[in-house]
């Protein structure tokens, strides 16, 4: 049952793109199976750049089927342009599959977002204004417009006409902005249909059989286990499950196929929009992190908020997702320090804590307990081996290891393909 799940362990931005691609050769299909445009995973390919938005790493990977399960939301406008993007650039993604079954970002999705977010002031959540919200919530709603609605021009206006009927009055009467005319969004929505139409297939029957003929299959997270509607940081959280149940229910494949969890983990911790970050930093060692790590947002642009490893949070990651194993990313950003404090419990009001608290003001008010490691000086970016890495970088990822709960088989030491350092094999 060669099924692997490869997600986010943190808040999102650990190096998931690199890691997929990095297996995109050796399986045969990559689903992303929650979230959508709000996602930017980053594929660094010779002198090569990509960031991919909606579509699946594996894309740049010639052999592999890339696929957009139905838990994912679908911006037809932003696909089209990706996939426009990249054919500019040679890449094949004729073997690109859609679920039928997947949600539509609507225009009006998107406005929402953006007027919702306004209207919160300095209560806003910091979202990607992808319109990612406001889809979920019509599909839970039962208002959403699937992408197998494209196809039948009179259930398509139908279902505007009610998701609008409500939108509208919001719009008009709240928010003091104008009505959206559900002939316009129809017919921009069957302006893709055409484009669109060779990619849409019954992905769940395809994947299941691939499964059955043992076939490999890899699914990839958008965001991270933080960020999940569920078991993030609510509200401060994206509105899908980035988490490994998520695969199950987002791509139609059962918890029994799935053989593998691999938690992507940076070597530090960051964070994009708003919430609770206990190991956040304010001084100029967090301006060093943003600064070695590049660390902006690939779809926003925005500074991310940079900070030391936290073990509390990847603990709580492997039990939430049953993480099997790591792929530790970015441990080169951290050459230079002479000494890196890495927290490993929280303080919550004079008592010490182990364990990530469930109460969301219990999280507010944790503050990091620090065991402080010795720093090494050494380029590590050509090391190719475990054993090539200086004492001290190994000694840090044995204690990450022995924190976080699960091996660490992968260790990045660069964005490219093979600046990686494999440990146990995945596949
Ligand atoms: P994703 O959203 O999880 O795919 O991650 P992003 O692409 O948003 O951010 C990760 C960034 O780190 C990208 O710029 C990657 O090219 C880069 N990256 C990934 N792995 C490594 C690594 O091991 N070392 C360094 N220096 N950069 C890395
Ligand atoms: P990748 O896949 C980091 C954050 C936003 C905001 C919250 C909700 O590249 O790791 P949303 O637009 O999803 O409703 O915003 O989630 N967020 C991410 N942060 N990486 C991402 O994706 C993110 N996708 C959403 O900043 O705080
Ligand atoms: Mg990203």
């Amino acid at each position: 049952m060669p099924a692997l799940v490869l997600l986010g362990a943190q808040w999102g931005d650990e190096g998931k793109g690199k890691a997929t691609d990095l297996l995109g050769g050796s399986v045969d299909y990559v689903v992303r199976y929650q979230g959508g445009n709000n996602a930017g995973h980053t594929v660094v390919v010779g002198d090569q750049k990509y960031a991919l938005h909606l579509l699946p790493s594996g894309i740049l990977s010639p052999t592999c089927v890339p696929v957009i399960g139905n838990g994912v939301v679908v911006d037809p406008s932003v696909l089209l342009s990706e996939l426009s993007g990249l054919n500019e650039r040679g890449v094949d993604t004729s073997k690109l599959l859609i679920s039928g079954n997947a949600h539509i970002i609507t225009p009006y999705n998107v406005t929402v977002d953006k007027v919702t977010e306004r209207f919160l002031g300095k209560r806003k959540i910091g979202t990607t204004g992808r319109g990612i919200g406001p889809t979920y919530a019509d599909k839970i709603n039962r208002v959403g417009i699937r992408v197998q609605d494209l196809y039948d021009e009179s259930i398509l206006t139908q279902k505007v006409e009610a998701a609008l009927d409500v939108k509208n009055q919001v719009l008009t009467k709240l928010y003091n902005r104008r009505a959206i005319a559900v002939d316009q969004v129809v017919e921009e929505l069957l302006g893709y249909a055409e484009q669109i139409k060779p990619y849409v297939a019954d992905t769940v029957l395809v994947l299941n059989q691939a499964l059955e003929e043992n076939k490999v299959v890899l699914f990839e997270g958008g965001q991270g286990t933080l960020l999940d509607i569920d078991h993030g940081t609510y509200p401060f959280v994206t509105s899908s499950n980035p988490t490994a149940g998520g695969a199950c229910t987002g791509a139609g494949v059962g918890p029994t196929k799935i053989s593998r969890v691999i938690g992507i983990l940076k070597a530090y911790t960051t964070r994009v929009g708003a919430g609770p970050f206990p190991t956040e930093l304010f001084d100029e060692d967090g301006e060093a992190l943003r600064r070695i790590g590049g660390e902006r947002g690939v779809t926003t642009g925005r500074d991310r908020r940079c900070g030391w490893f936290d073990a509390v949070i990847a603990r709580y990651a492997t039990r939430v997702n049953g993480l099997t194993d790591f792929f530790l990313t970015k441990l080169d950003v951290l050459t230079g320090w002479e000494q890196i404090p890495v927290c490993v419990a929280y303080e919550i009001d004079g008592k010490r804590v182990e364990e990530l608290p469930y109460s969301q003001t219990d999280f507010h008010h944790a503050k990091p307990v620090y065991e402080t490691l010795p720093g090494w000086s050494e380029d590590i970016t050509k090391a190719k081996s475990f054993a090539d890495l200086p004492k001290n970088a190994q000694n840090y990822v044995k204690a990450l290891e022995e924190m976080s709960g699960a091996p660490i088989s992968a260790i990045g030491v660069g964005p490219g393909r093979d600046e990686t350092i494999e440990i146990n094999s995945f596949l």
